[in-house]
């Protein structure tokens, strides 16, 4: 096999806008973009071959000259997509991945019928458009025949991210921490705009006075680590303050849940003061 399998896409959504141009410009040969036959969904092949030099095609006229499938479909199309591709693939194609953080390397079982070895490659990254993220440094969670996940480690390394092995049994639960990290942490920062309006904020005024915090806290988590980088009424054991943040936060249900959730969390798991008073309070 070549040192760089040639690859063929499958999908031209958020993930293959990032994937595919790096792959690319790892060195990597993407022959085809295969879509579904809806025009905008043909469109969007093309715009992505253009890009990566690839043709864009659909499955029936797709020729699958490539070593390797990488099917970047949502994952409730990828059992369809491998399926609709199972006996077509026979002859070039000797692996073929999907990306799908939660679902394990089995969803393409119908290809190893065709002697194609199958695997689960997860960058734990988040791929939205409009937003081109480097994948230097990006784990990726690898899970599947040993064969493919050998291939996906060494272009893991190409596209300079960093590999790492992950047992089947454990997806499901990695990708519900995995979606915490970003969407979850997404889903918070507007929390956050809810909570603002309690103080007469807009949502923009919120999203600007909060990005300066909210940075610095990131930059002391990686440098200080969590205990280090604690502050505010919990630590400092003000129990009063706390309780006039949950009466106000009273018409604002939502925001006070998530309040009152994490503030339970940093009681397990942070430096607390006045630990039984503000027990009593979080209690309800
Ligand atoms: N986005 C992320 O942050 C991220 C991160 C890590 C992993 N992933 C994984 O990457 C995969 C793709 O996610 P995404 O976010 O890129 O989704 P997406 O933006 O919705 O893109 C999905 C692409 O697949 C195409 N598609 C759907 N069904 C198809 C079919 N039957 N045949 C051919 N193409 C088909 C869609 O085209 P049309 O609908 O236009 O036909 C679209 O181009 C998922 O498994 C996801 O878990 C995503």
């Amino acid at each position: 096999m070549p040192r760089k399998p040639k690859i063929a896409i499958v999908g031209a959504g958020s993930l293959a806008n990032s994937l595919a141009p790096a792959l690319r410009h790892s060195g990597y040969t993407i022959t085809e973009v295969i879509s579904r036959e809806a025009p905008r969904s043909r469109q969007s092949a093309r715009n992505l071959a253009t890009k990566v030099g690839a043709q864009a095609v659909t499955a029936p006229t797709a020729t699958l000259e490539a070593t390797l499938l990488w099917l970047c479909v949502p994952d409730r199309q990828i059992r369809a997509v491998a399926a609709s591709l199972a006996g077509r693939a026979h002859g070039n194609v000797r692996f073929a991945f999907h990306s799908s953080g939660a679902l394990t390397s089995r969803e393409l079982a119908r290809l190893r019928k065709d002697e194609i070895a199958i695997a689960s490659v997860h960058p734990l990254m988040t791929f939205v458009p409009g937003a081109r993220p480097s994948l230097a440094g990006v784990p990726f969670a690898l899970e599947g025949d040993s064969p493919a996940t050998r291939l996906a480690k060494a272009i893991v390394r190409d596209l300079e991210g960093k590999s790492f092995v992950l047992p089947a049994k454990r997806k499901a639960a990695y990708h519900a921490w995995a979606t915490m990290t970003s969407p979850l942490l997404l889903a918070f920062l507007v929390t956050l705009e809810d909570a603002a309006r309690a103080a007469g904020l807009t949502r923009d005024d919120s999203r600007r006075k909060s990005l300066p915090i909210i940075r610095q806290t990131l930059a002391n988590y990686s440098r200080l680590g969590p205990g280090h980088s604690f502050s505010g009424p919990i630590i400092r054991g003000d129990a009063e303050t706390v309780a006039r943040h949950l009466a106000v936060l009273r018409r604002h249900p939502e925001a006070r849940a998530v309040y009152l959730a994490l503030a339970r969390s940093a009681m397990r798991t942070l430096p607390v003061n006045n630990r039984k008073e503000l027990g009593k309070l979080l209690q309800g």
